[in-house]
């Protein structure tokens, strides 16, 4: 009975109701390019490089913008990866993820029976690590910026100050999350609640604009010390959070070496522990050179059974070896390494489906050692930067800091409260990602640079939890074997699997017509995900020096440029 039901409803996935084109062109520009989540943070950027501001500068000031117009994700209270690739080819990395606060504990998130208290980690104060973002912006500005700070702070000032219409896909979300902005914030938020949000109202925010002047006047003391300090540590004592004063004094982002693979006729540039998604992308382009994904097509039953029994094996190595390198040894090298990469396929069978319970995570050479938004920009001078920023889920913690008007992450959802238990992205973690102080959570972020024959080929990345490096992964296969256009690759439907749970996640018409019963027939579990998978911005470099912009039509995204 149950697999007559099945039958339709495999039918319907597999016909999909997505008509976007994979044939569509984005926009191209000749010298300078942003695309990110919304199109005046897109702007605000695009401003910048016309001003003469290079992609770093750029960066900055979309990342101050994000936070205004993009409160879901966009932030100063919560954290992100970014990878950079000068002209020169010069390449960097920059962590400025959240860590655990000093006070934070291993079993913090369990009742006295050891079990998970359901939503602690998730919800409310106790979810919110030290954020990060305003130490990185800071780090990076230092670094690799040529205009004046306080020029790159002003427009996201002036945002918050005068305010600005909102989308309608925005003022759906701000409704449906007021009565949990409410419950989880210690004073109300006036400033946000209403009856019923609509397209073009104009959302002020007067308390943030105060925040981001002081950190346009002061820099990093404008955050983690004096006003906005006090402010975070009042909202923490009165919302019972743990976040301190040392906490925030001593917060700092991490340079970090980018992960960098050569991948058949492309040099892969992505970010390395503790986030997972530069050795997991690297590990399932790998995988993919030996399999003939270009012949078999997009959509196909054989491209997307191979495709989900490769994620298979990469998430269970990331749910086993990968955490914060500075905590524990993470083996980047044996997890990277080419002949153990392909040991990881040797079970695999093109005819039937390997049930995760038999996937387990491989054994690498010794050891060496959900809400987010992506931002890809590419300058006049040839740089570029690829920017993952997050609160985790959508609004982070859904706690505002009363009198700052930001909204505070709940990253600390994205460690293992308890080993084997999933958080809230269905991902299992061990040892590895154990909570502990000081310690900044696995992450799945992505923030990628491809080159083709030693030029800049591509910028991209991806907001949603752990389905970002699948997400980044089939827009690169839709380019590099499908022959898609950016915007077609981001338009193109998508499916991701995660080992554990063992089903496949679909948006609906990511499949050819019929491949979701075949993939059921070799064994697969599928599941529609109709809301869509992750939110990509991309760029590619076209062989006559132009760019085409892939903005994510899943979201309000757009790319500028000139
Ligand atoms: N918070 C989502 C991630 O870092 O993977």
């Amino acid at each position: 009975m149950i697999k007559k039901l099945l039958i339709p409803f495999l039918l319907i996935i597999t016909a999909g109701c997505q008509n976007r084109s994979l044939d569509e062109v984005g926009l191209i520009t000749d010298k300078a390019m942003v695309v990110s989540a919304h199109p005046l943070a897109s702007s605000v950027g695009n401003e910048i490089m016309l001003r003469g501001g290079n992609a770093v500068d750029a960066a900055i000031a979309v990342q101050f913008a994000l936070a205004v117009v993009y409160p879901d994700a966009g932030n100063i209270g919560g954290g992100g990866f970014l990878v950079l690739r000068q002209q020169d080819g010069s390449v960097d990395a920059l962590d400025y993820r959240e860590e655990a606060p000093g006070d934070a504990h291993r079993d913090m998130y369990l009742n006295e029976e050891g079990e998970v208290i359901e939503d602690l980690s998730v919800k409310g104060h106790l979810a919110a690590g030290v954020p990060g973002t305003v130490d990185g912006m800071v780090q990076l500005h230092e670094k690799y910026g040529t205009m004046p700070w306080e020029e790159l702070v002003q427009p996201a000032v002036l945002l918050a100050a005068n305010g600005f219409p909102l989308t309608a896909k925005e003022a759906e979300k701000l409704n449906e999350n007021q009565d949990d902005f409410i419950t989880y914030s210690t004073r109300r938020p006036e400033f946000i609640l209403k009856d019923n949000w609509e397209e073009g109202d104009t959302l002020r925010i007067p308390d943030l604009a105060k925040t981001l002047a002081r950190i346009r006047d002061q820099g990093r003391a404008g955050f983690y010390e004096g006003a906005t300090a006090q402010y975070i540590v009042d909202e923490m004592k009165r919302g019972g959070g743990i976040i301190s004063k040392e906490d925030l004094a001593n917060y700092r982002a991490i340079w970090r070496e980018p992960l960098t693979a050569k991948v058949g006729e492309h040099n892969v540039i992505s970010m390395p522990p503790p986030s997972s998604g530069g050795i997991a992308l690297i590990q399932l382009l790998t995988i993919s050179e030996d399999y003939p994904v270009d012949e078999w097509g997009i959509k196909t039953t054989e491209t997307a059974h191979f495709m989900i029994e490769a994620e298979k094996r990469v998430y269970a190595d990331r749910a086993k070896h990968l955490g914060d390198p500075d905590f524990i040894d993470v083996p980047v090298e044996g997890l990277l390494e080419e002949a153990y990469i392909k040991r990881r396929m040797r079970d695999f069978s093109m005819d039937s489906d390997t049930d995760s319970e038999e996937v387990y995570a491989g054994k690498p050479a010794a050891y060496e050692g959900a809400q987010t938004t992506h931002y890809s920009i590419v300058d006049p001078m040839g740089n570029a930067i690829s920017v993952t920023t997050t609160l985790n889920t959508n609004f982070g913690a859904l706690v505002f800091v009363d009198g700052a008007g930001f909204l505070l992450n709940n990253e600390m959802d994205d460690f293992s409260a308890k080993p084997g238990y999933p958080n809230t992205y269905g991902l299992i973690g061990g040892e590895a990602n154990a909570i502990a102080p000081g310690k900044r959570m696995l992450s799945s972020m992505t923030p990628t640079i491809l080159e083709k024959d030693g030029d800049l080929y591509m910028v991209v990345g991806s907001m949603g939890g752990s389905t970002i490096i699948t997400t980044v992964y089939q827009i690169i296969l839709n380019v590099i074997a499908h022959d898609l256009p950016m915007q077609g690759a981001v338009n193109a439907g998508r499916f991701h699997h995660q080992w554990e749970p063992d089903w496949v996640l679909s948006e609906l018409g990511a499949l050819g017509p019929g491949t979701g019963l075949q993939l059921w027939l070799k064994g697969h579990k599928i599941a529609p995900n109709p809301r869509g998978i992750g939110r990509a911005a991309g760029i590619l470099v076209l062989p006559d020096g132009r760019m085409e912009g892939g903005a994510d039509p899943r979201g309000d995204d757009a790319a500028a440029g000139f």
